[in-house]
């Protein structure tokens, strides 16, 4: 642990272009949450989004998502204490939080997830951010990631990515476009199939009172079954909801899917063009095809 007193690097900061937006760079330190430095303000935005996502999700989001977080002692009553998490999570599966100040590098961050360590940002957005944040805040992490770490078969996928990152940042850029897909169309914006219809498993659709719905109930976006070389292909938005949300039928298939070396994968891809976001192939299992409405023309990533 840093001894440094924790500081969130702000005013005249570098940024950097990455796979979540132009966002600014932080310090790589892990960091002891500061909880007695919360404000009245910091706890009161915590309550309000946690009350206003859970009665949101209710029935939209994965039951996993829901059990895990009520099995965590998470509460709407004020900002969690790491420390506390961390005696249910490492009982559960091994795994511990670390606070972080934001964003951190790509391999710094796969080294975290490869060694069952997930960073959280330690701060959280302001009463005037409550609907829209470019970059990941306490959260976003927190209410969003952390959960379904609580879930044995996901907490082996989210190790297994780690894995994966370290591999591919070690073979080259284009490699790490790929996988980064496959986090961005799982880990932050996954649906799951369950007996009573699609729900929502990913962090950054669970944290998004506006996503939560549309991703559900839009008739604009494409809700296909998961593929893994189809999703490496894909583009996707960094600045509006997704035109294209891709369905798994359980844990087990993301962590099966992860099994097999992505080295010949990546290969096979380098010489194929990239799928717009919006793209419905026949080869596709389609559950919705969108209508489109509203779509923004040009800017996938
Ligand atoms: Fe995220």
């Amino acid at each position: 642990m840093n001894s440094q007193p924790p500081r969130r690097v702000d005013g005249q900061v570098e940024r950097q272009q990455t796979d979540k937006g132009y966002v600014p760079v932080y310090t790589t330190a892990v960091i002891e949450q500061p909880w007695s430095e919360y404000s009245a303000t910091d706890h009161d935005v915590w309550r309000q989004l946690y009350e206003r996502q859970r009665a949101l999700l209710q029935g939209r989001a994965s039951q996993a998502f829901l059990l895990a977080q009520d099995q965590m002692g998470m509460t709407p009553d004020a900002i969690p204490r790491f420390s506390e998490l961390n005696a249910v999570l490492q009982q559960a599966t091994g795994w511990t939080l670390v606070g972080v100040e934001g964003l951190l590098p790509e391999l710094t961050f796969f080294e975290h997830l490869a060694n069952r360590r997930f960073p959280v940002t330690w701060w959280i957005r302001t009463p005037g951010q409550l609907d829209y944040l470019a970059e990941p805040d306490l959260f976003h992490d927190l209410f969003g990631h952390v959960p379904l770490l609580m879930n044995p078969v996901f907490a082996d996928y989210m190790q297994a990515y780690g894995r994966g990152g370290v591999k591919a940042h070690g073979i080259g850029p284009e490699a790490l476009v790929n996988l980064t897909r496959l986090y961005w169309y799982t880990v932050e914006f996954g649906l799951i199939r369950e007996a009573d219809g699609l729900r929502i498993y990913g962090s950054g659709i669970v944290s998004s009172k506006g996503e939560s719905i549309y991703c559900l109930e839009s008739d604009a976006p494409n809700r296909i079954g998961f593929d893994l070389t189809r999703i490496m292909r894909t583009r996707y938005r960094i600045d509006t909801y997704q035109k294209t949300y891709f369905v798994i039928d359980s844990f087990e298939q993301l962590m099966a899917a992860t099994a097999p070396d992505f080295r010949p994968i990546y290969q096979q891809l380098a010489t194929q063009d990239s799928y717009p976001a919006g793209a419905v192939l026949d080869s596709d299992q389609v559950f919705h095809r969108g209508s489109g409405e509203g779509w923004a023309d040009g800017g996938d990533v």
